[in-house]
């Protein structure tokens, strides 16, 4: 199988990278990623000389560049991963998320198109839904309410690629993850964030009364879906995945500070993020029932490791928090009136 992935650099499109080439089915990967500040080749790195593995630097917005690499490519199999995919940022630079999740997902709709291949699976959010009062939970079905200019974005690119599947005949499948967590993660999101701060003893900064819930799901599950979908999703369907793991943001960062062994004094309540969704919550029958997966990492084993792996991983932590990262964090905890000193 030739599989494109799109966004191959960041958290969830590396992991997939590394888990499928590490399986050495055969399978070859052009790896596309215009390497923002989220884009890391230290993700790739343990799988840099596989066999079958390319990797290109490439803006999903530039149609001629990715003209050129699916006529030399021909793949199968596009795994979109590429986005703008963090809220907060998204609340500081509204068209940057626009700009990337809506219009160069059409640009890669349309290069796509023109190159026919098996399935286009387009990596989506549980956050398109908007917050879902407790006990509900959103089927594939549910209206669609995004509250942030992330989530609209992300529920704009839902829309196009549905359209791209019903007008153009393209094989298309929308997937919908809750969040997710495991190594690598960019530390501007809140398990990494929270595990990196106490590991350096750093205050952990929680919005509100951090009783927002979301639910939990390992990036390995999430890869594993992807494969699921690949091998036995429906074309012009979408699929929610979720993790079976709800917390609310302060339960998890008490979690977080147990497994350091560090204080709860460390929590710092900062002003809410705006528009807030209060609570994630979706079902995952038609995924588990259709292709059979299921998540299979305990949540409290799943953030175990994960912070072990940053407590061994200190200086890619350091390297990608140094440059845009520093001014991004004090823009972000600026706009809300926090300090964050010690
Ligand atoms: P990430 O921010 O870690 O990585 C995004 C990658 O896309 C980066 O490598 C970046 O360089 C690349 N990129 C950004 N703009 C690009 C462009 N214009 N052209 C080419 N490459 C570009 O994001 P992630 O957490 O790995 O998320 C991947 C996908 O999964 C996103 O579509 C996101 O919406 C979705 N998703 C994420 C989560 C989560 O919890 N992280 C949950 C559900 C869905
Ligand atoms: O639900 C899936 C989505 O999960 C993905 O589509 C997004 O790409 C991903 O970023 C994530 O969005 P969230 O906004 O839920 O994730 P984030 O890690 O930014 O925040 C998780 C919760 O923690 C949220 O309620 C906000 C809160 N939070 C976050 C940060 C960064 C804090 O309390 N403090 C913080 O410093």
């Amino acid at each position: 199988m030739r599989l494109v992935v799109t966004g191959a650099a960041g958290f969830i499109g590396s992991a997939f990278v590394r888990a499928t080439l590490s399986r050495g089915e055969g399978v070859e990967i052009l790896a596309l990623d215009s390497l923002t500040y989220a884009g890391n080749l230290e993700n790739l790195a343990p799988v840099a000389n596989s066999p079958g593995f390319e990797l290109e630097r490439l803006d999903i917005r530039d149609r001629e560049g990715l003209s050129r690499s699916f006529e030399r490519f021909r793949p199968d199999v596009v795994v979109h991963c590429a986005a703008e995919s963090h809220v907060d940022r998204s609340i500081l630079s509204p068209a940057d998320s626009v700009a990337t999740n809506v219009l160069g997902t059409a640009v890669l709709l349309d290069v796509a198109r023109d190159h026919h291949p098996r399935l286009f699976l387009h990596v989506s959010t549980d956050e398109v839904y908007g917050s879902i009062d407790a006990p509900g939970v959103a089927s594939e079905s549910a209206l669609l309410s995004p509250t942030s200019p992330y989530s609209a974005s992300k529920a704009g690119s839902d829309h196009l690629v549905l359209a791209y599947g019903r007008t153009f005949s393209l094989p298309v499948i929308v997937s919908r993850a809750t969040n997710n967590y495991g190594p690598y993660q960019f530390p501007e999101k809140l398990i990494p964030l929270v595990v990196s701060n106490a590991l350096c003893d750093l205050p952990l900064p929680v919005y509100g009364d951090g009783l927002q819930v979301r639910d939990w799901l390992h990036v390995d599950d999430h890869c594993r879906a992807i494969d699921a979908l690949i091998a036995r999703g429906q074309p012009g369907s979408i699929y929610n995945v979720g993790g079976d793991s709800p917390l609310s943001n302060i339960e998890l960062v008490r979690s977080v500070l147990r497994i350091c062994g560090k204080p709860e004094s460390l929590i710092q309540h900062v002003p809410d993020r705006p528009g807030h969704d209060r609570r994630y919550a979706i079902s995952s029958e038609r995924i588990r029932r259709e292709t059979g997966w299921a998540p299979s990492v305990d949540f409290d084993e799943g953030l175990r490791s994960t912070v072990e792996w940053y407590r061994r991983n200190p200086g890619w932590v350091e390297r990608v928090r140094s440059g845009d990262y520093l001014r991004y964090y004090e823009r972000n905890y600026a706009a809300r009136g926090a300090s964050l000193s010690r």
